[in-house]
């Protein structure tokens, strides 16, 4: 009898499905019902971390946690509740995929979903929530440690890339949280720099990608960086938070703090903060552990909230976000499972790496290598064999495997020819980030002297000569919270190239950068490529291009100056515009001006007449393209219509070869100072030898207008402009006038 009187109760219970359990009811409504369940204390404890990368959900009600995890170019190994420290799992060696600037390299929209959406089935099968990318804060400096994870220096052309790999992971039920939100544009001084920009420059450049990510990729979150704007830490900012983010873009995903971004708790409140993470602190001094309790949006939050300091209006916007945020992933039960270092996995990797890299020079036609007519190959350099998945900061992986330039070229030639390699200078040996260590001892105690020596002597009767060199994920180069203090090459790698150049004319450079590097040696080697970080399959993409296995494609999402006084950021030599100046009042805070204004990257270079190194948008093919004339559908057109571009493109060479056809707009007479021109369209097409395709651009006032800051709006103004069509900033192939009346 009592069974039966429990099974009966048990019916009656199991008969009433909380709103907030029935998938079958909006989500707006299932948010508010768990809302009026939930005590002041639930609340506040999906407000910040209860972990190094987790959140609280509502234990009681089975609302799950929120596990996050960088990103943006693999999934972070595991560590330990409340430490940096591995958590020592076995199961956690993950691909990596390549670093966000060779993905911005490929100017190639479904490349961008293909990554998005295979790191984002390795977050969904290890269980996480929010992938803590993409990156898409714009490259001002080539000093600036952390380029390397974001993707280039053209609003557009991030805003373009961004919407794919947002989309791409989110159809995982794994939520993005685009970084980091905004004018974080350097390592250096990151937590006290106040950036000092005007309006129109905010609008124009720094924002647009951030807000292709809210509006177009719909991202459910955003991580507010740590620098200042208007004197306000960016996690507690009234006017990028609330007056923009939540106001005019409509943002109603959850805000997350960069890890210890958040210093205090009043405006932690009122400015638009709804993660808190990272916060080493108990609110009063620094290092205690786990914390959790005593973060700003923790204790001291609710302390604000008993004592009727804090409205629970403002905390409810806050929880409802959170809210939205778990039933969009975790508690979707339709999302897929996802899938974790599958062969699919490393096939997109290799194939993106592939596509990203850049040919930017092929004097004599050098590459690709015909490995039928060569019998050696010389390889030297760091960078040919140094892991570079381990280090650089909070993008740091550890890898199910990594295949090596020198690996990847060894694989290729198998034994159809002999592959040497000698080390040419030795840079960073160290190699352990986070208690991921690489296992490599590169430990090297020669002179410079004798090591040039060895690979002279080794060049002399090589038939190619790969130097593989550039930049490490130590700290000053390519890495969180340094930047770099120079232009040049570091560990004197200058003085190796030299030196090999001088006795083999076949000589290829392989750079591996996130950022431009000064090479005063270009007019000595005839081949030079850029190739990025590229990750678990990073070998296997070089040989692919260097032996033309691929025929290269990418383009620079950046311009490479030809030294660091010709770019923008650097050009008066000032500190107030890098990198800032600190105050004398104690506040140990710095300003820094971002004077350039909209002058950013290739604008200022063209604007100015100032011959870049390589420019942005440059990249060559082992075949050869022909621009036909462009044409436009009419000669004028009005405020709400649009005008259609088509230009005809020919793959005059003897390879099947992929191009990135460019458009720029020039507006020929304006108001106000506008630059010579802004890149508004691409599109990629892949040609046979012989094959022509038209390519057609679209575009509407939108591409024509500059944000007018007094009016608070964008504006087109009536007149003339020139569509330029381009194979590269630096290379316009044809143009033609058209009217906006
Ligand atoms: C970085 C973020 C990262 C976070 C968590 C911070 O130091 O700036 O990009 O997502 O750490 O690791």
């Amino acid at each position: 009898m009592l069974s039966v009187a429990l099974l009966a109760g048990f019916t009656a219970v199991a008969a009433t499905t909380p709103v907030y359990l029935d998938d079958t009811k909006p989500i707006e409504e299932r948010v508010e019902d768990v809302l009026k369940r939930m005590t002041l204390e639930e609340k506040v404890a999906v407000c910040h971390a209860q972990s190094k990368f987790s959140s609280q959900g509502v234990k009681r009600l089975g609302i799950p946690e929120v596990w996050m995890t960088d990103g943006p170019h693999g999934i972070r190994p595991e560590v330990k509740w409340d430490k940096w420290n591995q958590a020592g799992w076995t199961n956690d060696s993950c691909v990596a995929f390549p670093a966000l600037t060779c993905l911005a390299a490929t100017w190639d929209r479904n490349l961008s979903m293909l990554y998005g959406t295979s790191i984002g089935e390795e977050a969904r099968y290890r269980k996480k929530t929010v992938l803590l990318g993409p990156g898409v804060n714009i490259y001002r400096t080539p000093l600036n440690g952390r380029n390397f994870e974001y993707m280039g220096e053209d609003p557009y052309l991030a805003a373009q890339m961004v919407v794919p790999y947002v989309k791409g992971v989110q159809s995982n039920g794994v939520a993005t949280c685009v970084k980091h939100y905004a004018l974080n544009n350097q390592e250096m001084n990151r937590h006290t720099t106040n950036v000092i920009v005007d309006d129109r420059t905010l609008y124009e450049i720094y924002l647009p990608a951030f807000k292709a990510a809210v509006l177009e990729g719909k991202t459910w979150t955003i991580m507010a960086s740590y620098n200042l704007y208007k004197n306000q830490h960016v996690c507690t900012n009234q006017y990028l938070l609330n007056d923009i983010l939540k106001g005019e873009w409509k943002f109603d995903g959850a805000v997350v703090s960069d890890w210890g971004g958040v210093h205090e708790t009043d405006q932690a409140i009122t400015n638009g903060m709804d993660m808190e993470f990272g916060s080493w602190t108990d609110g009063l001094a620094n290092g205690v552990s786990n914390a959790y309790d005593n973060y700003y949006l923790a204790n001291p939050y609710l302390d604000a909230l008993k004592s009727g300091k804090a409205s629970e209006e403002v905390l409810n916007d806050k929880v409802r976000r959170v809210l939205r945020l778990i039933f969009r992933t975790e508690m979707n039960r339709n999302r897929p499972w996802g899938s974790f270092c599958s062969d699919e996995h490393y096939r997109a990797a290799r194939a993106i790496g592939a596509d990203g890299i850049v040919l930017l020079q092929n004097k004599n036609n050098v590459l690709p290598i015909d490995i039928a007519t060569t019998k050696k190959i010389l390889v030297v350099g760091e960078n040919a064999i140094k892991m570079m998945t381990v280090g650089g900061g909070s993008s740091s992986l550890k890898v199910q495997r990594e295949i090596s330039p020198l690996d990847g070229i060894r694989e290729f030639v198998g034994s159809k020819a002999e592959v040497q390699y000698v080390r040419g200078y030795v840079g960073d040996t160290s190699g352990e980030y986070n208690g991921v260590v690489t296992g490599q001892n590169l430990k090297d105690d020669r002179s410079a002297d004798e090591l040039i020596a060895e690979a002279v002597e080794a060049a002399r009767n090589a038939d190619y000569v790969i130097f593989v060199g550039g930049l490490n994920k130590s700290e000053h180069q390519d890495c969180e919270d340094s930047d770099r203090t120079g232009l040049e090459l570091p560990y004197a790698q200058d003085r190796v190239i030299e030196a090999l150049a001088a006795v083999n004319k076949r000589m290829v450079v392989v750079n591996l950068s996130g950022n431009a590097v000064a090479m005063p040696w270009v007019k000595k080697v005839p081949a030079i490529l850029q190739a990025w970080f590229i990750g678990s399959e990073a070998g296997h993409s070089i040989a692919d291009v260097i032996f033309g296995v691929v025929n290269p494609s990418g383009k620079l999402p950046m311009t490479f100056p030809v030294k660091l006084s010709d770019s923008p950021a650097h050009a008066n030599g000032d500190a107030n515009q890098y990198p800032g100046v600190e105050r004398n009042d104690g506040s140990r805070r710095l300003d820094e001006k971002y004077t350039e204004g909209i002058y950013v990257g290739y604008r200022w270079f063209d604007t100015k007449n100032i011959a870049p190194l390589f420019a942005f948008g440059h990249g060559l093919s082992y075949t050869t393209f022909k621009y036909g004339k462009v044409t436009a559908d009419k000669t004028s057109m009005t405020a709400d219509g649009e005008i259609t571009l088509s230009v005809d493109v020919t793959n005059t060479g003897s390879r099947k070869g992929a191009e990135v056809v460019q458009l720029y707009i020039t507006d020929k007479k304006c108001s106000v100072d506008r630059p010579a021109k802004e890149l508004k369209g691409f599109e990629k097409v892949s040609l046979n030898p012989g094959e022509t395709a038209t390519v057609k651009f679209t575009i509407k006032s939108d591409a024509l207008s500059f944000f007018d800051a007094d009016a608070h709006k964008w504006v087109a103004e009536p007149g003339v402009f020139t569509a330029r069509i381009a194979a590269a900033a630096d290379d316009v192939r044809t143009s033609v006038d058209f009217e906006l009346k």
